[in-house]
């Protein structure tokens, strides 16, 4: 019976995860399908973009040994969980000559999901 109790406890638990845990969780799904082509989450990993690692809080442009469009060094916006959301929407229209090839998530759940999975990239 104890060896039960202390089972479902553990399983409420789960259960029970905060729900930005479970967003990121979700998040980084999205980030598999349809950014991780592109960019890596280690410091300094470098693909056809640049790492995203605690790319919540820089400044756009600015991750070391990447050479960015001059469209993102001068935009040079601080990236917070608002301007992220505007440019993964649609970064062609937020940043006009962003070599970004990507389309845009248009799925807001699917955006706060991401976020919250990029916040954890620290
Ligand atoms: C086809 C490749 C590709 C895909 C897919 C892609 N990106 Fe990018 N991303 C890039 C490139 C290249 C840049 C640099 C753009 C520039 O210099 O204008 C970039 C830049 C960025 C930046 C700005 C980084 C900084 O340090 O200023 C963020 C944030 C970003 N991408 C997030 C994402 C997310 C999240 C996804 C998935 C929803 C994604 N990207 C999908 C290629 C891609």
């Amino acid at each position: 019976m104890r060896t039960f109790c202390m089972i479902a406890a553990g399983l409420l638990a789960g259960l029970s995860l905060p729900a930005e845990a479970q967003d990121a969780a979700a998040g980084r799904k999205v980030f598999t399908g349809s950014c991780a082509v592109c960019h890596g989450t280690k410091p300094g990993e470098k693909k056809m973009g640049p790492s995203l690692f605690g790319v919540v809080g820089r400044k756009a442009g600015s991750a070391e040994g990447f050479r960015f469009s001059p469209a993102l060094t001068k935009d040079g916006r601080k990236w917070n969980p608002k301007s992220l959301d505007a440019f993964l929407a649609n970064p062609r229209k937020e940043i006009p000559g962003t070599r970004m090839a990507y389309a845009g998530l248009r799925n807001a759940e699917q955006r706060k999901a991401l976020l919250a999975y990029l916040a954890t990239l620290k």
